[in-house]
């Protein structure tokens, strides 16, 4: 299926790792430019030239940004634009809160969890809209969390938020789309990248190695196993695609049948 993403240009945040560069890497083998975007210059460079050596013929453009700092994230969009014109497509995303339980969680917390996971996904949607517009159209994704559909131990800082850019998407999904911007949220289960390893107990000598580890946490999963970045990416991928045209204000999980309720 050509998915009619060559020439295009997408932004990807947060993109030096784990979902973020899953989903660079394939809107680029997908014939798109991609401007990625993550706090660490010297992973994000690295991986630009990853994404550059298995795409044909696609611009990579790296800029560093923390998502939190409103002159990084407006320093981004004008080098992008001034790059490009026209943005197409903004994958929205950023590293996730802290795990723990409500009563762990501080002012302080909060107001961090709010500028990384909400903020910064309304601050750039703001950014990005006078780019798309005059092209006729446009695909915003978020990436949220599967905790939008069902309890997640653990996740209140996460849920929250992200509840937050599910009603916020819904909004804009309405105000945009007479501008035929599309606007949706990908919600991930379980899936391997650094923040999940991270997650993991320690392993102990004579104690269960990784994979046992992982395997344990996929113990509640229909599909009895962790996801891939790229199972992701797939679905980020197709939404930011002209074929996905009428899809909008939809938060689709990716999570090997995790959530439990029938919608
Ligand atoms: N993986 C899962 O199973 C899963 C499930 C549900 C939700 N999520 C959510 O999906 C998002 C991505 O998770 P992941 O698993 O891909 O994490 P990851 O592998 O740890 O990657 C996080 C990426 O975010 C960048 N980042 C972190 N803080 C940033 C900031 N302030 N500004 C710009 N970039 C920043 C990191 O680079 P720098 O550190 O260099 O900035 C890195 O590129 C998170 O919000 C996470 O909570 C993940």
């Amino acid at each position: 299926m050509d998915l009619q993403l060559k020439g295009k240009t997408a932004l990807v945040l947060a993109a030096s790792k784990g979902l973020g560069k899953a989903c660079a890497g394939m809107l680029a083998r997908e014939g798109a430019n991609v401007v990625i975007g993550a706090r660490n210059r010297d992973t994000l460079e690295a991986t630009a030239a990853e994404i550059r050596a298995q795409a044909i013929d696609v611009q990579v453009l790296a800029i560093p940004l923390d998502v939190q700092k409103p002159e990084e994230a407006a320093a981004f969009m004008n080098t992008a634009a001034q790059q490009f014109g026209a943005i197409d497509i903004l994958v929205n995303n950023a590293g996730g809160p802290p795990f723990g339980k409500f009563e762990s969680f501080d002012e302080a917390a909060w107001q961090s969890a709010f500028d990384l996971n909400l903020l910064s996904f309304a601050r750039m949607c703001r950014l990005v809209i006078p780019h798309m517009r005059p092209t006729g159209s446009g695909r915003i994704i978020n990436i949220v969390s599967l905790s939008v559909k069902t309890y997640l131990a653990n996740s209140v800082l996460s849920t929250s938020m992200r509840m937050g850019v599910v009603g916020m998407a819904k909004m804009l999904s309405n105000e945009l789309a007479p501008d035929n911007i599309t606007v949706n949220n990908v919600a991930p289960g379980l899936i391997l990248t650094d923040r999940v390893k991270d997650s993991l107990p320690p392993t102990q000598p004579g104690g269960p190695g990784l994979e046992e580890l992982l395997a344990r946490r996929a113990k509640d999963i229909p599909l009895g196993r962790i996801g891939k970045p790229e199972e992701l990416a797939a679905l980020v991928t197709f939404l930011a695609s002209p074929l996905a045209g009428y899809i909008t204000g939809a938060t689709i999980q990716v999570d090997g049948g995790a959530v439990k309720a029938p919608y």
